[in-house]
């Protein structure tokens, strides 16, 4: 999506040759308008098959799931918690994932009242990189009998393995950025998003 490109481009800081830094308007301030530009461009790809709610992760996820669920038709979004609630009732589903950003493994947590069995769900995130979250979201989807339609991420890192991982389940991945190289700063996009 050539807006988040130009995003990318003009405010993303790339860090090292792995991590790139878009905090200036999706990890930290918000732009709402690109945001809520991000969430028609997954309505739009997976509008007909008709999903009943977006799956995400806390933190960062939240804000492009509600737009996606809103172009959507303001279906409702279920976000994994990472924080262990002392007072959890209900019948949790629980997934370890391991964050090679971040080098330490945390548990994601989903109360399955929240995810009928049979529902169709709609899976977004902010950023791919290995595909653990994703690995960690699908697991719980399949706890819950539900069925996953597909994913949609803003900013998908090629070069790291994660969306391989999710073409080759042959679950449709939609990511609106596919970043090739970070290299002495500098960010280099794939020419063609492949879905
Ligand atoms: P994976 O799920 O694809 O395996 O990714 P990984 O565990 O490596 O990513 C863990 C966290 O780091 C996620 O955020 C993810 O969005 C973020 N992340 C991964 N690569 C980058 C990057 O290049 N730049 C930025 N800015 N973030 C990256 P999180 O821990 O869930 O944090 P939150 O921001 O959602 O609260």
């Amino acid at each position: 999506m050539q807006a988040l490109i130009d995003a990318i481009r003009s405010q993303g800081r790339g860090i090292g040759s792995e991590i790139v830094k878009v905090d200036s308007f999706l990890n930290h301030r918000l732009d709402t308008g690109l945001l809520f530009e991000m969430g028609q461009a997954f309505a739009q790809r997976y509008a007909g098959d008709k999903p009943d709610l977006v799956l995400t992760v806390e933190a960062s996820g939240i804000a492009l799931a509600l737009a996606t669920a809103h172009a959507l038709g303001d279906i409702p979004v279920v976000f994994a918690k990472k924080a262990p609630a002392a007072n959890q009732s209900g019948d949790m589903a629980e997934e370890k994932i391991y964050s090679f950003t971040h080098g330490h493994e945390c548990h994601i947590r989903v109360d399955l009242r929240y995810i009928p069995a049979g529902a169709k769900v709609l899976i977004v995130d902010d950023f791919l990189a290995n595909g653990e979250a994703l690995r960690g979201l699908i697991a719980i989807l399949k706890r819950a009998q539900a069925q996953l339609i597909g994913v949609g991420i803003a900013i998908e890192k090629g070069f790291q393995p994660g969306g391989q991982k999710i073409r080759a389940m042959g679950i449709p991945l939609l990511s609106l950025a596919v970043i090739e190289e970070i290299r002495d700063g500098h960010i280099r996009f794939q020419d063609t998003v492949q879905q």
